[in-house]
């Protein structure tokens, strides 16, 4: 895959796209096949990794535990060492800009019986992480934040994590998260005795289908609650291939490009996708083709918004060149991503000319309907998604739109060059 090198990236509006194109292996599953992969007992092969930043973090940090991980292409080779395998780094571990990597590394130290210190970028210091902490305390595992006066009873990284004995416990989660749900399964694996975990709604799902079909002892009750029980366990997952489906948040950014650009019509292969061609280790895959339509406006809250919490600054996009207003609702998850997302996505379009109303939880946007956005400069505030957001809505623009290009790494690496390849003019 190549890879972009730009520092920044002019965009112009632009003729119709057309083609298929790839994306990058989807960042969450990406993150667990090395992790997963680290606590096999024996070698596993992951194929069509996502090479952006965040998974960089997570490859680096388990280098630093011990664990031998080799780059071949898209490939990661994981020489897995199971949790006894796991050594205490010799320096604190480089998170990034990646939230995914912290919280489920705090969760798989949370259990081993050595100190590890976790840091990450100028946004990643910023986000909270005693939802993960508390938990993680509640079954053994001590750990210290930093303190931040203006949040008071929050922790921020650094995160310093003393792993001991964990006990299980019977846990309902203040929040939907993927990752604090991973952090807690991970710790759970390690634990004396049965977990059950429970959510107020089903955020995504990667871990426990990888972890299942990896051989782990994770399952779902008729509740809908999930039962990590590793009595009897030998502690080791299985060796093998994963192979891993490209990206449909990065996929959003493509597809959305396709549905406002007039004209245009794209296919993305090979991404996670709803009605299934095809499945890559109990994930369901296929082709997404996005044909330019008139967009309308809609209401987005609940699973919906849950579902798609990635996906909402690309979509906040197309809300923008919709006909009528769009109201995402139930997001106040998104205040506390990469950047906070509501205001930085209030800030761009209304940039742009776009009239966008801020909620607690969400925002309204009044879409322009063919009425171009003008163009600017894209402050990204080291979030990778809102300077792909700016790029594809400065596709449409009558004049340039400049996007800072060094976060676009995290997540979507080849980002301007795949537009480029579909005739984007970036
Ligand atoms: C992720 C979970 C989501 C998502 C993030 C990746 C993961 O966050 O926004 O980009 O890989 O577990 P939540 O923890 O809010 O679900």
């Amino acid at each position: 895959m190549p890879t972009d090198d730009h520092a920044v990236l002019r965009v112009r509006r632009s003729g119709p796209l057309h083609g298929t194109c790839t994306v990058p292996g989807d960042k969450s599953i990406s993150h667990r096949a090395l992790l997963f992969g680290a606590l096999a007992g024996g070698t596993v092969e992951a194929s069509g990794l996502g090479l952006g930043g965040d998974n960089l973090s997570t490859a680096t940090a388990l280098r630093g535990l011990g664990v031998d991980i080799r780059f071949v292409g898209r490939d990661a080779i994981v020489h897995g060492v199971g949790f006894d395998g796991l050594r205490a780094a010799a320096q604190p571990l480089d998170c990034g800009n990646s939230g995914t990597s912290i919280r489920l590394l705090m969760g798989l130290c949370a259990g081993r019986r050595f100190e590890t210190e976790l840091f990450g970028d100028a946004s990643l210091t910023k986000r909270p992480m005693r939802r993960v902490a508390d938990p993680l305390r509640q079954m053994g595992a001590s750990i210290d934040g930093r303190s931040d006066a203006r949040k008071p009873g929050d922790i921020f990284p650094p995160v310093r994590v003393r792993g001991g004995a964990l006990t299980g416990i019977r846990y309902d989660l203040p929040v939907a998260s993927a990752q604090l749900k991973s952090a807690l399964v991970l710790a759970a694996l390690q634990a004396n005795g049965r977990t059950e975990l429970r959510e107020p709604a089903r955020s995504r799902d990667h871990t426990e289908r990888m972890l299942s079909f990896l051989g782990a002892p994770i399952s779902a009750a008729a509740d809908g609650s999930i039962v990590i029980d590793p009595t009897g366990w030998n502690g080791r997952l299985r060796a093998g291939r994963i192979t891993i489906p490209g990206d449909l948040s990065s996929a959003a950014f493509v597809l959305i490009a396709a549905l406002i650009v007039p004209g245009s019509d794209v296919s993305v292969e090979n991404v996670l996708e709803i009605t299934p061609t095809t499945e890559a280790m109990g994930e369901p895959v296929g082709t997404v083709r996005a044909r330019a339509c008139q967009l309308r406006g809609t209401d987005v809250s609940g699973e919906l918004a849950l579902r798609a919490i990635d996906e909402i600054p690309a979509l906040a996009v197309a809300a923008a060149c919709a006909d009528g207003s769009t109201t995402f609702t139930d997001l106040a998850e998104l205040r506390v991503k990469e950047s906070d997302r509501i205001v930085a996505i209030t800030r761009e379009l209304r940039r742009a000319g776009v009239s966008v109303e801020e909620h607690p939880d969400g925002l309204t946007v009044t879409g322009r309907a063919g009425d171009p956005p003008t163009g600017g400069t894209v402050e990204p505030e080291h979030d990778h998604r809102i300077a792909m957001s700016g790029a594809i809505l400065g596709l449409l623009s009558d004049t340039d739109t400049t996007v800072p290009a060094a976060d676009i790494a995290t997540s979507f690496p080849n980002f301007a060059s795949t537009l480029r390849a579909l005739g984007a003019d970036i």
